[in-house]
């Protein structure tokens, strides 16, 4: 597809890994550095779109050309994505997004006792995003996920699709050095809802950004 195909649209991108905080001084989170996602943010301003990109506290420094949203915890990002998605065309959930957070966050630095030398943490469920999405997606808006596996990678990624409702998603091995989390390169494979799918070589995340970015325009403008 050509340089413009975006043209007016309004693409959301996420990228990052979502903090769920513990007590003032900690947090769990993930190894996202939100490199992905940047780059699918700059190839759809670069096919015409009207980006805004939510971040979730990447390790690498947010873009400055783009329309940015900074968030932290995954239900700040289930917030601001439902407010985005309303006027949407696309969204593309490139961020590593928490399962589960903390129960209770402790207002107070969490102390080490004298006669506890193990310690359990309780944890409970978030919602899931991209869920919640596809219940208010409306006809003509079209939803990217990614599926982010260490084993099974094409099956466990059909079940995302299914389940979460979505358009496409991009299964990514993230098992493997030198691509997934925090890496420059990538290498997935493109899923369809019909069933198809499309394997990249590994290269860069700017280059498979624009593959993604030429995909969605041509399903899109279907
Ligand atoms: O940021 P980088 O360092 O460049 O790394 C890129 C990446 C590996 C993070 C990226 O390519 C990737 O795979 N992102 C998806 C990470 C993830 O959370 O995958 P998942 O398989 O756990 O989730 C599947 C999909 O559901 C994802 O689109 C995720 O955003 C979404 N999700 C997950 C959990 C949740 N509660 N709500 C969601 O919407």
């Amino acid at each position: 597809s050509n340089g413009q195909s975006l043209a007016g649209k309004k693409v959301v991108v996420t990228a990052g890994g979502t903090r769920e905080p513990l007590d003032p001084v900690r947090y769990l989170t993930n190894h996202s550095s939100g490199k992905m996602g940047f780059a699918v943010a700059e190839a759809a301003k670069n096919a015409g779109a009207e980006v805004t990109l939510i971040a979730a506290n990447p390790l690498k420094t947010i873009p400055t050309d783009l329309h940015v949203i900074q968030v932290e915890t995954a239900s700040e990002l289930l917030k601001t994505v439902k407010e985005q998605f309303r006027d949407a065309d696309i969204l593309v959930m490139a961020a590593a997004v928490a399962d589960y957070r903390p129960a209770t966050v402790a207002d107070k630095k969490i102390k080490k006792t004298a006669d506890n030398e193990t310690m359990t943490l309780k944890l409970v469920r978030n919602p899931d995003i991209l869920k919640e999405v596809s219940s208010i997606k409306k006809p003509g808006q079209f939803v990217t996920g990614f599926a982010a596996e260490t084993n099974d990678l094409i099956a466990n990624a059909e079940k995302k699709i299914k389940s979460k409702k979505l358009d496409l998603i991009v299964a990514n091995d993230v098992s493997q050095a030198g691509i997934g989390f925090n890496a420059d390169n990538n290498q997935v494979t493109f899923l369809f809802a019909d069933g198809r799918k499309v394997k990249t070589p590994i290269e860069s995340k700017q280059k498979i950004a624009t593959k993604l970015i030429s995909i969605i325009s041509n399903e899109f403008q279907e």
